[in-house]
């Protein structure tokens, strides 16, 4: 349904927050659906981007019934990208993005972002990958950003701790919040809803990780 907009005021634009990292794996996708979702709930005005070749975020909406309170959109093209914050019509444009660092399209989706999400596993090798991301992608883009740590085993929290300290110590940005992993996440993907709409065992923990997640990124916001 066209929503309305007040004629006698330009549309701001939209807030562009890009989910990124150089590694598979990691939980982009499922960080960029439920955040959408989140904050489709929360009533902002809601895209997803697809600009993964391998379609993912899209497979998860096509297994919906599409109504879930947000749009999504596949571009792959570096240039077409280029132009996301001409966007109109959105509060938020969430942008889930491939696995590959080095990709034109990347490149552009970083550069047009007003806020990363960087989601990551704690253990050390994936950190040090992430550090990586962070060094050739993200500092010399200036955008503001903020690791989140995902798929972190619910039996050794500290493990995130450790993560989210090691971090600070070199400068790197973390929410205080982070996911913990869930069989959860799979099954509601497969099921083609976010996680908010999941129902089943530790769906309640599931939910709240991203809840949590979507409210402090939007206090950063704020500030
Ligand atoms: N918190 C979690 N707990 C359990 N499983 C998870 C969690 N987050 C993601 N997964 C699962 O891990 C796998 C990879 O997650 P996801 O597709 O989100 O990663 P990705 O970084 O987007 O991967 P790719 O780089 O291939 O696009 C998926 O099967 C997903 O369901
Ligand atoms: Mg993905």
């Amino acid at each position: 349904m066209p929503k309305k907009v007040a004629t006698n005021s330009p549309s701001p634009t939209a807030k562009i927050i890009a989910i990124i990292n150089g590694k598979g794996g990691v939980g982009k996708t499922t960080t960029a659906f439920n955040l959408a979702a989140a904050w489709a709930e929360q009533k902002h005005r809601t895209l997803l981007v697809d600009t993964d070749p391998q379609g993912s975020a899209s497979w998860w909406f096509e297994r919906s019934n599409k109504t879930l309170g947000f749009d999504i959109a596949s571009e792959t093209d570096a240039k077409l990208l280029t132009r996301l914050p001409k966007i109109e019509g959105y509060d938020l444009v969430v942008v889930d993005t491939p696995p590959a660092l080095r990709s034109e399209a990347l490149a552009a989706v970083v550069n047009t972002a007003n806020y990363l999400v960087l989601p990551t596993p704690p253990a050390p090798m994936d950190l040090a990958a992430l550090v990586e991301t962070v060094r050739e992608a993200v500092i010399p883009a200036g955008v503001p950003h903020r690791v989140l740590l995902t798929r972190v085993d619910a039996r050794s929290i500290n493990e995130a701790l450790e993560a989210q300290n090691t971090l600070m110590e070199q400068g790197i940005p973390a929410c205080h919040a982070f996911i913990r992993a869930y069989k959860a996440h799979e099954r509601a993907a497969l099921d083609g809803v976010p996680i908010s709409q999941w129902r089943g065992k530790n769906a309640k923990e599931a939910q709240a990780d991203y809840r949590r997640v979507a409210d402090e990124l939007q206090r950063d916001w704020r500030k």
